[in-house]
């Protein structure tokens, strides 16, 4: 995607869209020709356009399509409003199958130009990778944008570039959580973190069945055993910070390339998208490919613990005591909790690290969004100032979060009569079933700070924000980005 700065419309080629604030209909902005004031005028005169935030006026001034798009009140604009109209107007563009965009800006949308364009790029995602569409009959796609504006900066540059820059990675995101495993399996995203790795030269390991036995990754290996594919352990290593010897952010994501319940299986209607499991590990890679771009100034590790959860004759069953990375025992009794298997052996591994603080995200629960739906994911952790700062983060780029609370005794809930933890408590079953979860991966993390995103509710949905499409969200990428940067 290209993108141009202008301060005068150059262009005459697709789409030309001047969103207007209801206060800037007598003040047009300086960069509208005299046609265009014209019509508005005309329009506004007739009570045809008050410039609220669901209006759309579309005409052809000169053989241009021209599009005139309400914004809503002046001093309401957030970036959330900011977003959501990028998203009308990408989604115009797709309406208009136009390759080229202008869109002629207003200086009252100052500092919000970064997520009107969030908001364009993120509507142009289309999932098509396996469709074998003939070269002539596949669509438009948008692949010019011309921003006018009154007056071109550093500044704006910078934002224009983030948006493309953390817009890749959603897509990428998308793309790697929407694919079926028979395509994305964990060969796969070992060779995607390679090329993440290469193209922005991180450090990176990755452990293989053989390494992980050396390990004694037994939450890894016992979950992968009924899969004939090899478990990974992916460690992707970037140092950003100004000393290499600040202590790194750890952040680990579940990648469970299916999840099909194991001998505990999921039933019908449970099981069809989980080829989403991965969507914490594919979150991490996503970071990672912007990581370097964004200028993030920390030492980070991003540890992504791969598996399949399948069944044969060699697949875990319910009652095995399986001992764990850390040397603790866990007794199974449930072989579909097994997310927290792996992220338990990810967990003390990330511990080693002499970590400041360490970050789980994890498709982790379906009890997450019974309690939350798709429009939050579940936080919790071990330290509330972080957690807050997760929630600010989130809900400035309009990824929401909310805590759930890790009372004690669902830690209790969480040991075993046989091991020293069970990793399923049946008493009580799926009751605060996020919240459990979290007791249990909590005994991993040997007292460092720990924050935990359960996104077992909004990595994939079938009802989609304006920017968003049914299928994968990226739900939590841009809320660890604006952390990080923060
Ligand atoms: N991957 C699932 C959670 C999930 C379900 C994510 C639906 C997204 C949509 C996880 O491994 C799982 O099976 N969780 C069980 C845990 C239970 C057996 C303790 C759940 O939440 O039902
Ligand atoms: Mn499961
Ligand atoms: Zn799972």
């Amino acid at each position: 995607m290209k993108i141009k700065i202008e301060t005068a419309v150059k262009s005459k080629k697709g789409l030309i869209v001047f969103p207007l604030f209801q206060e800037n209909l007598k003040k047009l902005p300086k960069n509208c020709s005299e046609k265009v004031k014209k019509f508005v005028k005309t329009q506004v005169k007739a009570k045809d356009f008050e410039g609220k935030d669901s209006e759309k006026l579309f005409t052809y001034i000169d053989d241009q399509k021209t599009l005139v798009l309400g914004a809503g009140e002046t001093k309401k604009i957030s970036s959330k409003i900011a977003r959501e109209l990028g998203a009308k107007i990408g989604k115009s563009v797709k309406a208009h199958k136009a390759t080229e965009l202008t869109v002629v800006l207003h200086d009252d949308f100052e500092c919000f130009e970064q997520e009107i364009l969030e908001g364009i790029l993120m509507t142009q995602y289309v999932f098509d990778t396996f469709k074998t569409l003939d070269k002539k009959k596949k669509k438009k796609e948008l692949e010019k944008i011309n921003l006018v504006v009154s007056k071109s900066t550093k500044n704006l540059r910078k934002s224009v570039d983030h948006a493309i820059d953390i817009v890749n990675s959603v897509d990428l995101v998308k793309d790697l959580v929407n694919s079926p495993a028979n395509y994305v399996d964990s060969a796969y995203l070992a060779k995607e973190a390679k090329r993440i790795a290469k193209e922005n030269r991180y450090k990176i390991r990755i452990m293989g069945e053989r390494e992980l036995k050396k390990l004694k990754a037994g939450g890894i290996l016992a979950v992968n055993k009924g899969c004939n594919r090899d478990p990974k352990l992916i460690v992707l290593e970037y140092r950003g910070a100004k000393s290499s010897k600040e202590k790194p952010i750890v952040l680990i994501g579940k990648g469970v390339i299916f999840d099909t319940g194991g001998y505990n299986m999921k039933p019908t209607g449970g099981m069809e998208t989980m080829q989403q499991d991965m969507a914490g590990a594919a979150t991490v890679l996503g970071v990672f490919n912007t990581l370097k771009k964004l200028g993030i100034k920390k030492n980070i590790y991003g540890v992504m613990p791969v598996v399949e959860n399948l069944v044969n004759e060699d697949a875990y069953r319910p009652s095995d005591i399986i001992t764990m990375l850390s040397g603790k025992t866990v007794e199974v009794t449930n072989t579909d909790a097994e997310g927290r298997m792996i992220l338990a052996d990810a967990l003390h591994y990330g511990s080693e690290l002499n970590p400041d603080f360490m970050l789980t995200i994890a498709t982790l629960t379906g009890a997450v969004s019974v309690a939350l739906g798709d429009r939050y994911c579940g936080l919790m952790g071990n330290n509330d100032d972080v957690v807050k700062k997760f929630i600010d983060a989130g809900s400035e780029v309009d990824e929401l979060a909310w805590q759930l609370p890790i009372h004690d005794d669902f830690r209790k809930k969480m040991d075993s009569e046989v091991a020293d933890f069970r990793n399923y408590d049946r008493g009580t079953g799926r009751r605060a079933g996020s919240a459990k979860a979290a007791a249990f991966l909590e005994k991993f993390v040997n007292k460092k700070d720990w924050i935990h995103v359960d996104i077992g509710g909004t990595a994939f949905t079938t009802d989609p924000k304006p920017y968003e499409q049914k299928g994968a969200t990226a739900h939590g990428l841009r809320m660890i980005l604006k952390m990080l940067e923060a």
